[in-house]
């Protein structure tokens, strides 16, 4: 790597950050150069190549293209992030979409609020990183992350690794059954063909820009049952987008009912 540059220069960043934009709806700007750059950089050392031959690799190959959406977003998530939401999850829920779920903590928390409520809906959980997926799939966790789970939530839903897993925690089959997870790309892909009873579209859209947020929100609109809930992120806002939602509370959105819908939670 020492004879390849390791400046990213603003065009770079440019067609970069455009890149990313096209792909997955993130907005880079300008600020972000320095963390574009630090982001990049193992995956540049890796490969021995410089940012223009990585941009012209990202440009042709698909699965790299996919390994630089990962290497770019932010993934962070915890066990029952903002979880005074889930009262929104009604006894007769069926369907639950988790719309952005990252390594699968929010979906965990979702089936296991459920499950303690007599609630077993299934729940959809999807995500553009694969790395997230695989991580989410496994239902692997390092210990620390129990400290955000209630106590008795703990000891019913999760199981502590011993051996070789120690350190660990797993989230009991009961929970990993009521899960899909699933590869999808709220700009580009089509929505499920199902209705749900509440969407989770929680701390994504934050890097959207306003165009972005309204696709997204349409898409997310159109398969939301009558009077279903669109729940986003405790620092996100819906304030000022094109919508048809009702305000409930921050961060709450409820469907309209329309007189003649007749597609029920
Ligand atoms: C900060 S995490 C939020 C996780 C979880 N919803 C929460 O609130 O804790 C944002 C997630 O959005 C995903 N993401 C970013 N752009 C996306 C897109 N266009 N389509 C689907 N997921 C996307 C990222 O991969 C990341 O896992």
């Amino acid at each position: 790597m020492s004879t390849l540059s390791k400046k990213l220069s603003d065009k770079q960043f440019r067609q970069f950050s455009s890149l990313v934009y096209n792909e997955c709806g993130i907005c880079l700007t300008h600020e972000k150069q320095e963390l574009l750059k630090s982001r990049l950089a193992k995956r540049l050392r890796l490969l021995n190549i410089s940012h223009k031959q990585y941009y012209t690799m990202v440009l042709n190959d698909k699965i790299e293209r996919s390994r630089f959406i990962d290497a770019i977003s932010t993934n962070h998530t915890y066990f029952f992030r903002e979880s005074r939401s889930f009262y929104y999850i009604s006894p007769d829920c069926k369907h639950i979409w988790c719309a952005a779920s990252s390594s699968g903590e929010e979906p965990y928390s979702v089936a296991a609020y459920c499950l303690n409520n007599g609630v077993k809906p299934l729940i959809w959980a999807t995500d553009i990183s694969e790395t997230c997926l695989e991580k989410a799939t496994r239902a692997i966790y390092p210990e620390q992350s129990q400290n955000s789970i209630p106590d008795d939530l703990l000891k019913k839903y999760f199981q502590k690794g011993i051996g070789r897993w120690n350190g660990y925690i797993r989230a009991k089959s009961c929970l990993r059954r009521m899960i899909r997870f699933k590869k999808f790309n709220l700009l580009k892909d089509v929505a499920p063909n199902r209705i749900f009873d509440i969407i989770f579209c929680r701390n994504v859209m934050i890097y959207f820009d306003t165009p972005t947020k309204e696709a997204v929100i349409q898409k997310l609109e159109n398969v939301l049952g009558s009077k279903g809930y669109l729940i986003i992120g405790g620092a996100e806002s819906l304030n000022g987008l094109k919508h048809s939602l009702k305000y409930i509370e921050p961060s709450v959105y409820k469907k309209i009912a329309r007189p003649d819908d007749s597609r029920s939670c």
